[in-house]
């Protein structure tokens, strides 16, 4: 068992990687030349990406693509999306062209509000509490005024301050339940601090302060994105009969919280490669998702269908905290670049993007599902990824992906594939 060792963060990244190296790698020197290979030969951004978190040895890429051709309300977008998952692009674009010449994709802000707690314990008089908390509400605006000042500049700030009581689930514990307006920022932090302040301001020796801290759960911060056409125009072949289906796959992820976890973890892969790539928190995005999927108490499917008369409609509904400013997204040169590509877009339009590359990564997934399976179109990525692994030279490559066209593939059948072309 290899020992603890004390003082590590103070070590020099070269000293970590010594100590990994002789502690945990079989080849030494070939390990260190892994960790290595990834560092940017540009010395200053590496440590840019170094000071990003503590103990960086090295980088850990993950690709980073675009889908273009998406239209929202009329504007068009290339998407960046980031993520090592390999069919998640191509559908995306492949989406994308679909809806193209079908009206688009129809985003909507529908509301903005984030919401932080003061979590306390207060074994004292109730009606006694709520008279403090009545005579102290103003000064808690005022004595978070100076961190609250340039968010009011651009329109944001606390929004209002209520005090709750949460006895009945737990013995003397309440809340200040306090909304925010944030606009182009996440507001992590914002929000922590304007918290951090009240809980200093009400504390006294019969409240107790818990913690202070923004919750990651925002229903009252939704954006609803949809796609609607004639049925006719759904399919080249038998339209109705797949429309039906594709609302039916739909409706089973509405009822069935195996199928709708399935359905919503392909949701999330377009939105976490968007989140990602702008610089924003994809941990706290789908953490605020999958509650909000589950919020009558039953997990359930974050996308709906429906055929009303000769018209096929799908939609989605999440709840999304992002920034445009603040946090990596102007501090990662690839974050920066990516809100370029889109536009600057405000927080509220990114929000509006992410729900789309959501609902496109959907409508990919019950497409392929409900008539093909979702093989065939996985199959080509899968296959290069087995070949990659193996090594093969681009000759090889072209020979085998010829060779496997339409056919389901599994590693062992390509190895013997490369194995006996290597041979011949
Ligand atoms: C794979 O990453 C995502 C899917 O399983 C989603 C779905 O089943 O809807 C294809």
């Amino acid at each position: 068992m290899t020992k603890l060792i004390a003082g590590f963060s103070k070590f020099s990244k070269q000293q970590k990687i010594d100590w990994l190296a002789e502690n945990f790698f079989q080849e030494k020197e070939k390990g260190i030349e892994v960790l290595k290979k990834y560092w940017n030969a540009d010395e200053k951004l590496q440590s840019l990406h170094d000071e990003f978190i503590e103990n960086t040895i090295s980088n850990f890429y993950v690709p980073y693509a675009i889908a273009p051709n998406f239209i929202i309300n009329g504007k068009t977008y290339t998407i960046p999306m980031s993520i090592e998952e390999s069919s998640v692009v191509a559908a995306a674009s492949l989406v994308a062209k679909f809806w193209s010449s079908r009206g688009g994709f129809k985003a909507k802000v529908l509301s903005t509000t984030k919401v932080g707690h003061v979590h306390f314990m207060y074994a004292g008089d109730k009606e006694e509490l709520q008279r403090t908390f009545k005579q102290i509400k103003p000064k808690l605006f005022e004595e978070t005024a100076a961190i609250t000042e340039n968010m009011r500049k651009r329109g944001g700030g606390i929004l209002d301050i209520e005090l709750i009581d949460k006895t009945s689930d737990l013995k003397d514990y309440y809340q200040l339940y306090v909304t925010f307006e944030t606009k182009d920022s996440m507001g992590a932090n914002f929000i922590n601090s304007c918290l951090e302040k009240m809980a200093n301001t009400i504390k006294n020796d019969e409240i107790q302060i818990v913690m202070s801290i923004l919750s990651n759960y925002v229903p009252e911060c939704l954006v609803r994105a949809e796609v609607s056409c004639k049925i006719e125009d759904f399919f080249d072949e038998n339209p109705r009969f797949y429309a039906q289906k594709f609302v039916q796959a739909v409706q089973i992820a509405e009822v069935e919280p195996y199928r709708a976890v399935t359905h919503n973890k392909g949701i999330m892969n377009g939105i976490d490669a968007v989140v990602l790539a702008t610089g924003n928190d994809f941990r706290a995005v789908a953490a605020g998702i999958h509650a909000y999927a589950a919020r009558d108490g039953q997990y359930r499917s974050l996308t709906h269908a429906k055929i009303e008369g000769d018209e096929f409609r799908f939609w989605i509904e999440i709840p999304l905290a992002l920034g445009t400013v603040g946090g990596l997204t102007k501090l990662h040169p690839l974050a920066k670049l990516s809100l370029e590509m889109l536009h600057q877009p405000s927080a509220e339009e990114l929000m509006q993007i992410v729900a789309v590359a959501g609902l496109a990564q959907n409508f990919a997934a019950i497409k392929a599902l409900t008539t093909t399976g979702i093989q065939e179109g996985h199959m080509k990525m899968h296959l290069n990824n087995i070949l990659n692994q193996l090594e093969a030279n681009v000759h090889e490559k072209k020979i085998l992906v010829d060779q496997f066209r339409g056919k389901t593939v599994s590693y062992n059948e390509v190895a013997n594939a490369l194995h006996k072309l290597r041979l011949a």
